[in-house]
């Protein structure tokens, strides 16, 4: 099918597989990789709590705000504002939005070909009691070879769904695979949390201690949030525009944030007691470490021999799908754009933008260990795939989010966006406290933090 032009476009086939499309772009690496990730390098349970009311009164306002602009323009991000404030320049964050999604792409699709690999391993039975997941991970991410391979392999899978377009191609994959994967997520916490020594790492992830807490992890904790629910790009306002003139909003949004949050608090207290407990602490930071510490979760997982095989090959396979319906999300952005405003075939705007985002994945496929300045970029401080995550998965995505809810809360208008939502639901219910949160919360929070990361930066 072909999204053309406004009139025969396609929608979701209810407002159920929207919620599912949606919730498989919002949840993947970003939940089990980053969100871990993130708080364990910024303090563990403070980082929680703040990352929980970033989601409460920052991500949830502009996820509604990004799904009327989508909902009601019907279009990619750049047509969208540029139906809606015709001859300004407020297009321009559609066009950073696209930018931003071929370049996460570039990097998202290296985490997600590890996670390839580690199918292939776990279903040869490399996760068994004791295992070296340290050298299992630098023989996959440290090598050029393979780092690049599955780095393709998994760029032609986005590009190969992408083609098949919204309904046909993104939908049935989503609608069975997200439930299954909570299922087994909520197996491997209970594991988790039973391991002896467990509780250290309960404590570090649930006890707050907010002397740690300072700017650096405020930034944090809010571009993880933008990066998880996949807002402040885009991806939400090119997927609301698919969404049927009869599917509700708030509640969409509400399900779409409840659940990506529930799996990202899902994935740390899997990680947590297990880092603790196996002993791994400082020893591993930055993109290795879920990689690291999950493997060896999951090769303590019963019945021996056979618990590493089982559930390390059907954790790694939905891994790799939820980063499947994630990645196609970021693809989608910028096809949407060249197949409505540039009128390219689908199939060619998949093809080439697929082929950047290869290109550009390469350096970040080396930053593990293959070449040296990239994994350690000079002057940085970080490996080269953690600086684009932070420009582009971060910083970038606060931007976006920043001028969205201006241009939700005075722009474009509340009432415009409050008609949109009243077209489908009868009447729309928390109206006054959201046009508090995106007229004055939203944009006030953001632009301090902006500030903050400016004056951090330099
Ligand atoms: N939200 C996705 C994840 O958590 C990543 C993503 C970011 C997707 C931005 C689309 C847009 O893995």
């Amino acid at each position: 099918m072909d999204a053309g032009t406004p009139q025969n476009r396609d929608t979701w086939g209810s407002k159920t597989a929207f919620i599912l499309a949606a919730a498989g772009s919002a949840i993947g690496l970003g939940n089990i990789w980053g969100f871990p990730t993130q708080a364990g390098l910024n303090g563990g349970a403070a980082f929680l709590v703040i990352y929980l009311i970033a989601v409460a009164i920052i991500g949830a306002p502009v996820m509604l705000g990004e799904l009327m602009i989508g909902r009601h323009t019907q279009r990619n991000p750049v047509g969208a504002f540029k139906q809606l404030a015709p001859g300004a320049p407020w297009w321009l964050i559609g066009a950073m939005g696209v930018l931003a999604g071929v370049i996460i792409l570039s990097f998202y699709s290296v985490l997600a070909g590890w996670t390839m690999a580690y199918i292939v391993r776990a279903a040869t039975g490399a996760f068994t009691a004791g295992v070296d997941t340290a050298a299992m991970f630098n023989d996959i991410a440290a090598r050029p070879l393979p780092a690049i391979s599955w780095h393709l392999g998994f760029i032609i899978l986005t590009v190969f769904v992408v083609i098949g377009g919204v309904r046909d191609g993104i939908e049935r994959w989503t609608k069975v695979l997200m439930p299954v994967l909570l299922v087994l997520l909520v197996l491997l916490a209970v594991r988790a949390v039973t391991l002896p020594g467990a509780g250290t790492g309960l404590a570090f992830y649930l006890k707050p201690d907010f002397s740690v807490v300072d700017w650096r992890v405020v930034i944090a904790a809010v571009g993880q949030a933008f990066f998880s629910l996949s807002l402040g790009m885009g991806a939400i306002i090119t997927y609301g525009s698919y969404l049927s003139k009869k599917d509700e909003l708030v509640s969409s949004a509400a399900w779409v944030t409840g659940l990506d949050t529930s799996i990202a608090f899902l994935a740390g207290l899997i990680i947590f007691p297990t880092m603790f407990a196996t002993g791994f602490d400082a020893s591993v930071q930055g993109p290795s470490m879920v990689f690291v510490i999950l493997p060896s979760l999951l090769s303590t997982m019963p019945p021996e021999p056979y618990g590493g095989l089982i559930f390390g090959t059907g954790f790694f396979i939905l891994l790799g799908i939820a980063a499947l319906t994630s990645s196609i999300s970021l693809l989608e952005v910028g096809v949407t754009w060249a197949v409505d405003e540039k009128k390219w075939p689908r199939k060619k705007a998949a093809m080439l933008l697929g082929a950047i985002a290869f290109v550009l994945g390469i350096p970040s496929a080396l930053a593990n260990g293959a070449v040296d300045w990239l994994t350690n970029v000079p002057g940085v401080g970080m490996d080269f795939l953690s600086l684009l995550f932070t420009i582009f998965g971060s910083f970038a995505l606060i931007v976006g989010a920043f001028f969205i809810s201006i241009f939700v809360g005075w722009k474009w208008g509340v009432k415009a966006g409050g008609d949109e939502v009243r077209a489908t639901d009868g009447r729309f219910r928390l109206e006054g406290i959201w046009t508090v949160l995106i007229r004055f919360v939203c944009p006030a929070a953001l632009l301090i933090i902006l500030v903050q990361t400016l004056l951090d930066t330099f």
